[in-house]
């Protein structure tokens, strides 16, 4: 991918993830991703973020399109995570720049994935800012947006802020700008990302934009480390960052599950039914055709959370386990839902899910639904009325909320 002059004399100069389709192990990314860095041509030379570390050949063309390496002066590391700081060690080998900026808490960070401590560290914090000659940076650290070690920079003449993670999008384009996209396909991939990696943190995102609003930053441009960069959208992912970390309810219930031989099935089908039959949207997802950061996607504009296995060896599915736990790290807030499944003799199954759900906070409508083996029709009759329910619920949390 060429640089590209994202502001007179600013360049991105990242690298394009074409291929990947696991993000960090734990989130798919269709659609690919991307590793921004942006180099600022000023009388200190300056390079924002870095890339992973088997991609540090690509960085070194891309600034070596515009400069050779040895002339940058300052690095900003605004975040440690391999992803964005893995090239760390390569970089400092062909820049050995004057100054290293980071948070304090990055600085720590860097010590530990680096064990580095000649480095030139100069460890920033929130209200700090350095000149580069024309510009002045202006930090703002953002503790668990996501990691300790996050930090946002301003550039103020420019009115940008690169935001590091946060704002960020997985997606491998030859484009560059938001407006240069179909807006809804990017809100999606914001909405994913968010809702996969952001969402334990809403409550920082919602202090990190007050604080932005108070500071009274103007921003004409957003970029973040992965994906596409905001410039004619900007208010637009703001708002939707403030939507996302407020969670507000919303009219659907998305039913997960496995099956061994399709009876689990059969009772996610029926309550479907009830929720339908309520008006509630709803949304049936077979943990083995989609994954669980597929499943958070489509719980980010979902109330309901409805979950069943087939008892299987006196617990769950692993698959149901597995998104279990994935759903509970991830802490959304203000769901309801319940617990469903089929079993052959000892029935552990659906107690296991509620149990399991209502330590991720989720109001669970109890008793949820057991079947011994095949659902017959009074069964799946039981089944739907699990969902009408559950619809109810979700209806009354957004009457309650408006
Ligand atoms: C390997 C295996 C282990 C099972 N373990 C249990 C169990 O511990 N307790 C139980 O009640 N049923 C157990 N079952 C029976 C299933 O729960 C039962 O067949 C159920 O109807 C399957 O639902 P499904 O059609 O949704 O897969 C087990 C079945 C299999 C194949
Ligand atoms: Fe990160
Ligand atoms: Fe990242």
């Amino acid at each position: 991918m060429p640089v590209v002059e994202i502001k007179k004399d600013i360049y991105w100069v990242g690298v394009v993830d074409w291929n990947i389709h696991d993000f960090h192990g734990y989130s798919r990314s269709p659609q690919g991703t991307t590793y921004n860095a942006y180099l600022v041509m000023d009388d200190k030379i300056t390079l924002f973020d870095s890339v992973p570390a088997p991609f540090q050949m690509d960085l070194y063309h891309q600034i070596r399109s515009l400069i050779p390496l040895e002339k940058i002066d300052y690095i900003v590391c605004n975040h440690i995570e391999p992803d964005h700081a893995g090239a760390m060690p390569f970089l400092m080998d062909k820049t050995k720049p004057e100054k290293v900026f980071c948070s304090k808490m990055g600085h720590r960070a860097l010590l530990d994935h680096f064990h580095q401590p000649d480095w030139p560290y100069h460890p920033v914090q929130s209200g700090d800012s350095i000149s580069l000659g024309k510009r002045t940076v202006h930090f703002m650290e953002t503790r668990m947006l996501h990691w300790p070690d996050s930090m946002f920079s301003y550039l103020a003449e420019d009115k940008l802020l690169i935001s590091n993670d946060a704002f960020g999008q997985n997606i491998a384009s030859s484009q560059r700008f938001d407006d240069e996209v179909d807006l809804p396909m990017l809100m999606d991939l914001s909405s994913h990302y968010y809702h996969n990696i952001v969402l334990p943190y809403s409550n920082r995102v919602t202090a990190v934009l007050n604080d932005v609003a108070k500071l009274g930053l103007e921003i004409d441009m957003i970029a973040p480390d992965h994906g596409l960069i905001w410039r004619s959208h900007v208010d637009t992912i703001l708002k939707a960052y403030r939507d996302y970390a407020e969670q507000r309810p919303h009219n659907k219930a998305v039913i997960v599950y496995d099956t061994m031989w399709q009876s689990t099935e059969k009772m996610a089908k029926a309550i479907a039914e009830g929720v339908m039959e309520e008006g509630v949207a709803v949304k049936i997802m077979h943990l083995k055709e989609y994954h669980h950061s597929d499943v958070m996607g489509e719980l980010a504009t979902a109330t309901g959370i409805i979950c069943g296995s087939p008892t299987h060896n006196n617990g769950i599915m692993p698959l149901v386990a597995n998104f279990l736990t994935y759903m509970q790290g991830l802490r959304p807030l203000g769901r309801v839902g319940a617990a469903f499944g089929s079993f052959g003799w000892s029935g552990e199954g659906v107690n296991t899910i509620s149990d399991w759900l209502k330590t991720a906070k989720v109001e669970v409508v109890e008793p949820g639904v057991k079947v011994k083996n095949v659902p017959n029709h009074e069964k799946l009759a039981e089944c739907k009325e699990l969902g009408r329910q559950v619809a109810k619920a979700i209806k009354a949390k957004i009457e309650a909320a408006q």
